[in-house]
């Protein structure tokens, strides 16, 4: 059962209310914040938060760095190059301060939390003010009141993992959202650093997550991506068991939610009640993100992973019995340090089979505290950029061949914005998040449009309003 601590109490959320009025009394109008994200959803969420409290502060949201008076950048920590970037960005910043002293910088998010990076930053990166963990995001407003106040730099990676409700989010006011379930993970891949900067898995409470989804409705919100690094874990620290699938049933109850979709699903702990819950309610998705990683026994055993290729097939042939029309996407790690050519070709026997409509393909990257950063490689890096680069090729033709079977289909399109290629074409998402692009009058946009699909590429779809 989840620990009573794990929510913050109200009161302690008042208090932080207190001191985001007292920073918009004393400090930040008329001022100007932007928050940069830097990789998953999760983190899209996490920056909504930062913006929303920054919001009620007085600030005004900018995306000019140089216009602004404090920038926050929300970090990610899965690969390297995730952490280069950060720094590559974080020395640009260094001529901005230079400029504008009393500029504030906050390094918050999946990087910040681990000790070796905010150590680095403390030493390497004098010109940041304000580094800040994932435990203590919501203490955001305090922090930044002890920046003001006393100009002095502040470093809190602190704390475990926390629920913090009622503190403002900065929803956009698009027709699309995310909203996350729970927080955390306890699987433990052995490549994956997101435990060890995320903590242990904790479920927000239903009628929370209800009402912040009622609330997104009335708002105008149309779909909702329901998020949790393994929503099929929802609510066992609640004491529930395959709660996702109730929740999802509920979800699609409230009014003004037209579409569900939700991610990740390990494919470990999915159950047949969520697919038939998919197949059962209109407003869910056929679209399912089962992460892969490899096709390989000994290496989903080596990655700590739970399950065999012959479990994750049949997982697939489940899905698709129940819902023909189902895209599958998936998460594939090339090059994991006891991968040889022969695993590596049961990776892609197994994408010939799931006959993926796309996928998220990386190179593995040792991240410093994992149990994988301390096995030996096996192949080298030119290896492993030749399998990268056939892992592509052989998905490219699949994700065509599966794109020409839209082609003819009249599909409900959630328009999004005007395509940035084009400006005479909107474009949208179809149920499989595909990316359609058709002509059609901005009026649109926010709304779903009926569109044949006339053409299919690799990547993108075309179609025509009907
Ligand atoms: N190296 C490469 N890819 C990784 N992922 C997670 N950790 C690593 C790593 N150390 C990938 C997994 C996961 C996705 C979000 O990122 O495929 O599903
Ligand atoms: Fe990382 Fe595995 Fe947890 Fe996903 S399930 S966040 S890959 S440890």
């Amino acid at each position: 059962m989840a620990e009573k601590n794990v929510y913050i109490a109200p009161e302690e959320i008042e208090r932080e209310r207190g001191i985001i009025n007292l920073i918009k009394s004393n400090y930040a109008t008329p001022k100007f914040a932007m928050v940069e994200t830097f990789g998953c959803q999760q983190n899209v969420n996490d920056s909504q938060r930062i913006e929303g409290m920054l919001m009620e502060m007085g600030y005004t949201l900018t995306d000019k760095r140089e216009e602004a008076d404090v920038i926050i950048f929300n970090t990610c920590a899965i690969r390297e190059n995730a952490h280069a970037r950060v720094f590559g960005n974080l020395g640009a910043l260094k001529h901005l301060k230079a400029k504008k002293p009393s500029l504030i910088i906050g390094v918050c998010g999946c990087m910040a939390q681990q000790e070796h990076i905010a150590k680095r930053i403390k030493s390497k990166y004098k010109h940041v003010d304000l580094v800040f963990g994932t435990h203590v995001l919501w203490r955001f407003p305090e922090f930044l009141a002890d920046v003001l106040q006393h100009r002095e730099r502040l470093i809190d990676i602190s704390g475990e993992g926390v629920i913090a409700e009622g503190l403002p989010v900065n929803y956009d006011g698009g027709a699309k959202a995310f909203v996350s379930v729970m927080y955390g993970c306890n699987n433990f891949c052995s490549y994956c650093i997101v435990p060890y900067v995320r903590g242990r898995e904790r479920s927000r409470k239903e009628e929370d997550i209800l009402s912040e989804i009622s609330f997104l409705a009335k708002d105008g919100v149309k779909e909702v991506m329901l998020l949790g690094q393994n929503v099929n874990s929802y609510g066992k620290d609640l004491g529930k068991e395959d709660a996702f699938a109730d929740l999802l049933s509920k979800v699609c109850r409230i009014d003004g939610i037209e579409r569900i979709r939700f991610m990740s699903s390990h494919p470990k702990d999915i159950s047949t009640k969520l697919l038939e819950t998919m197949a059962r309610e209109d407003k869910i998705c056929k679209s399912l993100h089962l992460p892969l990683q490899s096709g390989s026994d000994k290496v989903l055993s080596d990655m700590n992973r739970h399950y065999d290729r012959g479990k994750y097939l049949s997982i697939v042939e489940k899905a698709r019995e129940l819902m023909p029309d189902i895209s599958l996407t998936t998460d594939i790690i090339v090059g994991f340090p006891t991968e040889t050519e022969e695993d590596f070709e049961d990776t892609l026997s197994v994408l010939r089979e799931a006959r993926y409509d796309s996928i998220f393909s990386f190179i593995y990257s040792s991240r410093v505290g994992t149990k994988a950063s301390q096995m030996e490689n096996v192949s080298t890096e030119e290896e492993i950029d030749a399998r990268f680069r056939r892992l592509l090729e052989v998905q490219n033709d699949i994700s065509y061949s599966l794109n020409l079977r839209h082609e003819g289909n009249i599909e409900r399109v959630l328009v999004e914005s005007v395509s940035k290629t084009d400006e005479a074409m909107l474009t949208g998402r179809n149920y499989a998040n595909k990316i359609v692009n058709f002509k059609g009058d901005r009026s649109l946009i926010g709304k779903f449009a009926d569109v044949k699909i006339t053409k299919a590429q690799t990547w993108v779809l075309f179609g025509e309003q009907v």
